[in-house]
């Protein structure tokens, strides 16, 4: 029998990234795989409400004016007490303390909504949109000590359409991101790859 890969997904907001993995883990697209915990440093986050509305462990971990390394301490445990292998921020929006990353090495994956490198940072999706690119897209990569840097697992690709706004660029972005991110954790839990400097490819 081969063991289940035990998920931990870290979000603050929305959590339609968070849904998207659910549902693809309820649906077995994601093969082996349940979602351990769910952890958010706001309380009142939606896609926390969601995981509870699906019965799964949901957990507020607030910094509540603690120190960073300090509040990620509290994940890190929170983490291991549910014995997560495979960390997926979702919509996750503080830095990580280089303890955590060490703490899960190439062991956490996040979900970015530009092309990177272009558009690291916030709000991606407009920084792109008024930089005028013709061609949009998500990455999901590895987690380092860089912000929006790490190894790159894979990218989506959409043209940009003439009749878009920020607003409608975004959500096909979204939509894209979807797919990508169960496409993703599928590949890592494989084991079936190799890291090559900064390449990520199939074994
Ligand atoms: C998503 O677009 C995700 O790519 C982005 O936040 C949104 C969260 O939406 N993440 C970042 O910008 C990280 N730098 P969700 O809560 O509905 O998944």
């Amino acid at each position: 029998m081969s063991t289940m890969h035990r998920l931990g997904i870290l979000l603050s907001g929305r959590g339609s990234n968070f849904i998207a993995i659910a549902d693809s883990v309820a649906a077995g697209r994601i093969p082996n795989a349940e979602i351990s915990v769910v952890i958010s440093n706001k309380a009142d986050a939606p896609g926390l409400a969601a995981a509870s509305a699906r019965n799964l462990t949901a957990l507020a971990i607030e910094a509540n004016g603690r120190k960073r390394a300090e509040h990620d301490a509290a994940i890190v445990a929170a983490l291991r007490e549910h014995r997560v292998d495979l960390v997926c921020l979702a919509g996750y929006m503080r830095l990580l303390s280089p303890s955590f990353i060490q703490a899960f090495p190439q062991r956490i994956l996040n979900i970015h909504p530009s092309l990177l490198p272009a558009f690291p940072g916030l709000d991606a999706q407009h920084q792109a949109f008024e930089y005028g690119i013709k061609i949009a897209g998500c990455t999901v990569h590895f987690v380092d000590e860089q912000l929006d840097h790490g190894v790159i697992v894979l990218q989506r690709a959409i043209p940009v359409e003439e009749s878009d706004d920020a607003q409608t660029l975004s959500a096909r972005i979204l939509e894209q991101e979807h797919i990508a991110y169960t496409e993703a954790i599928k590949r890592v839990l494989s084991g079936e790859y190799v890291i090559e400097g900064r390449r990520f490819r199939k074994r």
